[in-house]
């Protein structure tokens, strides 16, 4: 096996929006950062930008996630940060929520979280050493409307950190959630979520639109060796929205 000095970072959904932005972060922090995604091609693109590693990669296929992780380990030796970033963020009205979108939303937000954690915990506990970042949203604290699918995940990856943190102390990693607030990722640019902006904005204690690149910091220092003493939180990043 591989081994490197360099602490590498598994960040899932990667290709695009929050997950490439906090990507880049880590990889400007020095760490090498496997760029994981169903989106293979986009993987590659920010990869290839941010120096580090592309894999295809469905967070809810049981097979591909232990692939990958075996692959890193092959490569690398060593998995220091895991970031759970991949998401479905459908927007559908109660009535219209088929079990199917339920399943599938459950399959990808939240089973996704339990095949990469469960398969990268005991390769960190090995080591003494590992963080893990949930990506959560502040709709677990704001309820909105039109996604109850959507945030029953996030309140459930929250409910992970919580509920895993003293077990995973005792073997030297951390677990948190970031919850950002709306965020004009291409994921929200490309659909009726945008329209949210309009809503939300105005309710922001800083009164602009947030980017990618305001969710990243929180991440990649909650990623870093600075944070140990933080475990089992969740950090808001919506410049206000919510205040709890
Ligand atoms: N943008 C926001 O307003 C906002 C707000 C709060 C929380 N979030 C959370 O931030 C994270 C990123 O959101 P975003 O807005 O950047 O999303 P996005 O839609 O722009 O990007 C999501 C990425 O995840 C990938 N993906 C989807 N299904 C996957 C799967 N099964 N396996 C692997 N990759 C998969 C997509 O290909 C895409 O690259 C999500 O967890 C989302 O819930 C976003």
């Amino acid at each position: 096996m591989a081994e490197t000095a360099q602490r590498v970072a598994l960040v899932t959904g990667a290709a695009q929006g929050i997950g490439a932005a906090i990507a880049e972060e880590l990889a400007a922090d020095g760490l090498k950062v496997v760029v994981a995604d169903i989106n293979g091609e986009g993987a590659a693109t920010v990869a290839e930008r941010i120096g580090g590693v592309a894999k295809t990669l469905d967070v809810s296929s049981p097979e591909q996630v232990q692939t990958v992780v075996d692959e890193i380990v092959a490569e690398f030796g060593r998995i220091d940060v895991l970031v759970n970033n991949a998401a479905l963020v459908p927007l559908t009205s109660w009535a219209d929520i088929s079990f199917e979108e339920w399943r599938k939303v459950m399959s990808v937000n939240l089973d996704g979280i339990y095949l990469t954690t469960h398969a990268i915990t005991p390769i960190m506990g090995k080591a003494g050493y590992g963080r893990i970042v949930n990506i959560a949203s502040n709709t677990f604290v704001a309820g909105t409307p039109d996604c109850a699918h959507y945030v029953a995940t996030k309140g459930a990856s929250i409910g992970l950190v919580r509920g895993l943190a003293g077990e995973l102390g005792k073997l030297g990693i951390t677990i948190n959630a970031v919850a950002p607030g709306i965020i004009a990722s291409e994921g929200v640019m490309s659909g009726p979520h945008q329209a949210g902006f309009d809503y939300v904005v105005p309710m922001q204690a800083i009164n602009r639109r947030g980017v990618p690149a305001d969710v990243a910091p929180a991440v990649a220092f909650l990623a870093s060796e600075k944070a140990e003493w933080i475990t089992g939180q969740t950090l808001v990043v919506d410049a206000g929205h919510t205040r709890n």
